[in-house]
């Protein structure tokens, strides 16, 4: 198969070439497209052959079901029941955003969609392009990050091309993604909200809407327990090199930072080093084998969330034979790259 690319300007889409992608989602085709959180390879959400390309193009495990992605928020009543009321107050805060919410499915959701559980994910994303291919693909579109199973996402169309050539029909090219991590994904349908997915919509932004917010705490890295959202439990998000994470800290963690880069460069390896600003200050980099990526301020890692995924990608594609990354603190957005650099290190982390 031949993967076309097709430009569009996310800020005034052509509506032309969105609407033949429509058309391609409605026949059973796959379209990765960009949203505002990361690249999504979408599908006609309510036609089971069209979603089980998704999972042979990505080679997903067919127990982690997909989120349906809507454009319209009359869309939620067909395909989910017994709506809760903080679930509507969710949808008038946040979408269309980054949040997904999980509901009670009704039949309308096909078994594959969901992996065979009751329960179904809705999102109505915020990106322009996004929302006007829904609308003209007139169907729920069934959308995993648009990478293979296990790299990390992407958030670049040359991302998408990279995983998905020759495996899918269209590559629609928006651009760069704003937030570049998967959307927040909570469950509402006990006594208590649950975030299963940390993301752009932050536990504080849930919890002035909402009050007490908790989250799952699988989250935190325990094997021994097991997540309510089933991509979870996957060591996804990974790059090629094995990947060190120091938790520790400042100014610990620039002797940790510190001892590590020495034991590496004794080795004889090559190193990609991803901290921030004031670790770079204080600690010596001057070996041509260190990569060194600063991602700005531990306290505010917006522009970190948004570079993340494309930094790792980056350091596989230098052939980097270690990543030593320095976490940022775990509050607002901190939170959702801690998980996603927890999960990209296989939980290798040093306190
Ligand atoms: O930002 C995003 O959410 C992107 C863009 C494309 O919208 N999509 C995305 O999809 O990240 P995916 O498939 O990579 O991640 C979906 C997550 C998985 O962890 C999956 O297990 C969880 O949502 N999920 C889906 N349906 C669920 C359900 N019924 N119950 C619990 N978790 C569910
Ligand atoms: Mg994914």
């Amino acid at each position: 198969m031949h993967t076309h690319i097709w430009q569009v300007n996310p800020h005034q889409p052509d509506i032309s070439i969105l609407s033949r992608a429509g058309d391609i989602l409605k026949k059973g085709g796959l379209v990765a497209f960009p949203t505002e959180t990361v690249y999504g390879l979408g599908a006609n959400g309510l036609d089971a052959r069209a979603v089980n390309s998704i999972y042979q193009a990505k080679g997903r495990p067919a127990d982690n079901p997909l989120i349906l992605h809507i454009a319209d928020q009359s869309a939620v009543e067909k395909l989910a029941r017994n709506i809760p009321k903080q679930a509507y107050l969710l949808m008038e805060k946040f979408w269309p955003g980054p949040l997904t919410i999980i509901l009670a499915r009704t039949p309308a959701v096909p078994d594959i969609v969901t992996g065979g559980l009751n329960t179904v994910a809705l999102r109505m994303p915020q990106s322009t392009i996004a929302l006007e291919l829904i609308k003209l693909a007139g169907v729920p579109i069934a959308a995993p990050s648009a990478n293979l199973s296990g790299r990390p996402s992407p958030t670049t169309a040359q991302d998408v091309l990279a995983d998905l050539n020759g495996k899918i029909d269209v590559i629609i090219d928006g651009g760069n993604c704003e937030i570049g991590l998967e959307s927040t994904v909570i469950d509402c349908l006990g006594e208590k909200p649950v975030i299963l997915r940390p993301g752009g919509i932050t536990w504080e932004m849930l919890s002035a809407v909402l009050g007490p917010v908790l989250i799952d705490p699988a989250l935190a890295g325990d094997s021994s327990l097991k997540p309510r959202a089933p991509g979870m439990k996957y060591r996804h998000y990974a790059p090629q090199a094995p990947m060190l994470l120091i938790e520790a800290i400042q100014p610990r963690s620039y002797e940790l930072l510190n001892t590590e880069i020495n034991k590496a460069l004794a080795a004889g390896k090559k190193i990609g080093l991803l901290i921030s600003n004031s670790a770079a200050k204080s600690i010596e980099v001057n070996s041509g084998q260190i990569l060194l990526q600063c991602y700005g301020s531990r306290l505010q890692p917006e522009q970190l969330a948004t570079d993340l995924y494309s930094l790792l990608r980056w350091f596989d594609s230098r052939n980097v034979d270690i990543i030593l990354a320095e976490g940022v603190e775990e509050q607002g957005l901190g939170l959702a790259v801690m998980n996603r650099m927890r999960k990209a290190a296989g939980y290798n982390i040093l306190h």
